[in-house]
Order: structure tokens, then sequence, then C-alpha cells
């Protein structure tokens, strides 16, 4: 099954099941300043839930441009990370609760998709037996397959500074012992890579505001959230996020324009770190999220930079990442043809980006290569604070690019200051 083909049998389902599909918010939240991206396809009903009067619906089905930036040192190196997504989800508004929300997820999953019911486990919170009592009677799964944890790991929102939040169920594919650490007690809470989270169904019950208190929300309902690139990822038997139909022809168009040949793993983390960046840049800048020093635009910086410091790692000295932006047009046009309509101007950012940075980069990495092999010469140690600050702030290295190149040669590097880890 295509991409493609998921999110229309996804839309489907859910509208035949009485929803009402509402086309993606914006990535750029509208009237949250508390948010810098959209994280959730719930962030546009957030006050839906929250309300004593009437409401357009409530049944709701969307596919939500998301981006998550608190993951980016994991993009390229884990099967399952990206920053850009797109979030398959259905929400009730005081309408259906747990056991439709549940009956749904594991017949889509199962029935109409045609996972395996067998790799599917599930995480439910500790305190929820009616989910877990649903779990049992929908789909047979017990204790054996049902795994229990506090707010922790079952406890969802808000999404932002204030909003709806309450216990959550999780959906995971098991890869099987063998995909993982191969720990008895390994679980879903583990990072090994034996367990892919495929879907969330969160089950808002309280509104939570500023300051942390929860209040019980006036419509209590359902939020669920599925990666659509994940999902792809299980039906098409892909081995990660990079190999599936949406990414596929981002990841050969670099390995082609780089002359990609037979390089090793490191090579392979850089190709898929700029294919995942250059999906996000084009949806955000699309939206008019252009980088800058700070906020929003410091976080689209980030990401455009941390892509070109992978692009000179592997071999390209020029503005390139603009191209790539131009191939995830070429495959994300049917589906978002707003990116078509700003082609131009998202070449033009990035390109001008590009450009800026790479006239400092390769000053900033010979400080750093010095760096590092002082620091290996001398049997090893740390970068400074003061180098660290300095790429920042003199080269505009985000500091997470310097842990990364540093820890390639296996040396970490020193914060500097309170706000060190920015
Ligand atoms: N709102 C559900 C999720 O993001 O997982």
């Amino acid at each position: 099954m295509t991409t493609d083909e998921l999110r229309r049998l996804f839309l489907d389902y859910f509208r035949e099941r009485g929803h009402t599909v509402v086309p993606s918010a914006s990535l750029v939240p509208e009237g949250d300043p508390t948010l810098l991206f959209n994280v959730a396809g719930m962030v546009q009903f957030k006050q839906f839930y929250a309300s004593k009067g009437e409401i357009p619906f409530t049944r709701a089905a969307s596919v939500q441009k998301c981006l998550r930036a608190t993951d980016l040192e994991e993009v390229g190196r884990t099967i399952k990370h990206h920053t850009f997504f797109e979030m398959l989800g259905n929400f009730s508004f005081g309408d259906y609760f747990k056991r439709e929300a549940v009956e749904w997820a594991w017949d889509f999953l199962t029935d109409v998709v045609g996972i395996p019911a067998e790799r599917l486990v599930v995480s439910v919170h500790v305190d929820d037996e009616e989910s877990a009592g649903i779990w049992r009677e929908t789909a047979g799964i017990g204790e054996e397959r049902s795994y229990r944890r506090g707010d922790e790991g079952n406890f969802w929102g808000p999404a932002g500074a204030s909003g709806p939040c309450g216990p959550c169920s999780e959906v995971h594919d098991d890869f099987g012992p063998e995909a993982g650490c191969g720990r008895v007690e390994c679980d879903p809470a583990c990072d090994c890579g034996r367990y892919i989270e495929v879907w969330n169904l969160v089950f808002p019950q309280f509104y939570q505001d500023t300051d942390g208190e929860r209040r019980p929300l006036e419509r209590r309902g359902v939020d669920t959230g599925m990666g659509l690139e994940r999902l792809a990822m299980i039906c098409q038997g892909a081995d990660t996020l990079f190999a599936t139909d949406v990414f596929r022809p981002i990841v050969g168009f670099i390995k082609d324009e780089v002359d990609f040949g037979d390089r090793g793993e490191a090579d392979e983390v850089g190709v898929r770190v700029i294919a995942d960046h250059a999906r996000a840049l084009c949806f955000a800048i699309s939206e008019g999220a252009l980088p800058s020093n700070e906020g929003r635009g410091y976080v689209i910086r980030r990401i455009l930079r941390r892509a070109v410091v992978r692009a000179l790692n592997l071999g390209v000295d020029k503005p390139f990442l603009y191209k790539v932006a131009g191939r995830v047009i070429d495959v994300m046009r049917d589906a978002y043809p707003e990116l078509d309509e700003k082609r131009e101007q998202i070449a033009i950012v990035i390109k001008s980006d590009e450009e800026r940075f790479q006239g400092t980069l390769e000053r900033g990495m010979n400080i750093l290569s010095e760096a590092l092999d002082e620091i290996v010469r001398g049997g090893g140690g740390e970068v400074p604070g003061e180098t660290v600050f300095k790429l920042y702030d003199t080269y505009g290295f985000p500091v997470e690019i310097t842990r990364e190149l540093a820890s390639s040669a296996g040396v970490s590097i020193r914060a500097w200051g309170s706000n060190g880890s920015r």
C-alpha cells in the first residue's frame, strides 16, 4: 500500500463512521503562541474539547502536518525518528469514548491495512482498567501483550502550555526479540528498536491550565495520533522510514547527486538527515516560517544548518539542499499542492541561507577538526566550552551539530553557561 492509499483509507474509514473530515491545520499554529509548530492533530480542536456551547461537529478525522524538533539528534540514526511527519487522527468531542476508539483502531490496523494481529502489543495506563478490559474483549489482548505504565508513559498532553490531556493507550508493532536488545524484560518503553509505536489513543479527560492545575474537561473524548510514515513503513515491509515510498525518491536523488556508491553507515545517516530535514524545511517555509536567530526561525535555521553540515560531510560544498527540496516537492505535491505553489520561494529561502552558512562553515569545521585532533592525540578529553561557544556564536554551529561531529570522533563536548544546551 502506498502512503497515498493509506492516507485515503484512513479518512474513508472514519468518514464512514460519522466523522467530519477536516483539512490539516497550519504547521505554524494560529492563535497559540505557546507552540512553535503544530505537534498533533488535536491542536486545532483544543477549544472543542473545552467548549460548553455548540460546536460544529462532535467527530472529526484529519491528516495533520506536524513538526517535532525534540529528537533532532535521533533523526537518521534510528529507523523511526523524523522531524516533519503526517499524523492521522480521529477525534471525539464529548461523543464516543474508549470502546469505539479501541475497536476501530484494532479493526483498521488488522482488517483494513492487514497488519498481522500477533505482531501488535499495547500499552495501557496503570489505572485504566476499562481500556485494558476493552483490549481483552475486542482484540483478545491479555496481560502477556498489554504493558501497564503510569503518567510517565501513558498520559498525553497538553500540547503547548495548556489544554486537554488524559491517559492514553498505545499500539506498538513488535519486530521480535532478534530486532532488539534481547533482554527478557524488554518492553515497548525500551529504546532498543524492537518496538515501534504505531498509534496513540488518548482519552482527554482534563483541561490543564498554565500553572499545571487540572479540571475535568467539558467534553471528554478521544484524540488519536498515528504517524502515517510509520504506518507506511510497517505496511510496506520497509526496514526504516527512509525506505518507504515517500522517502525513497528523495534518498535516491541525494545519493545520485553525491555519487554515493558503496559508502558506509555514517554516510547513510547523513543522507537520511538531509532527506528528513529537506521535507521539514519545505513545509515550514511554505507556511512562512523562515530561518532566523530566534524562536520558530531558529528551529528552522538549526534544521537547515544540520543538513548543510551533513552535505559537506558527504563532499558537497555548494548549495545543494534547495535542489533536494525540489525533489521533495515533486514527491509531495499531489497531497500538498501548496508546496508546488511556493516552489520558487522555498528554493530561494533555502539557497540563500545555505550560501550564508557555507561561508563560515568551512572555517568552523577547521577549528573543530583541529580541536578534535588535539584531543584525540592527547589521549581523550572534551571539546572546551569556549570552543563550543565560539563555534555557536561566530560560526553559527548549533550545539548539537558540534556534539554530533565530536561524537563521530569519539569525543564529548563541554557546554557553556547555564543555557549551554541550546
Ligand atoms: N495527540 C496524540 C498524539 O500526539 O500522540
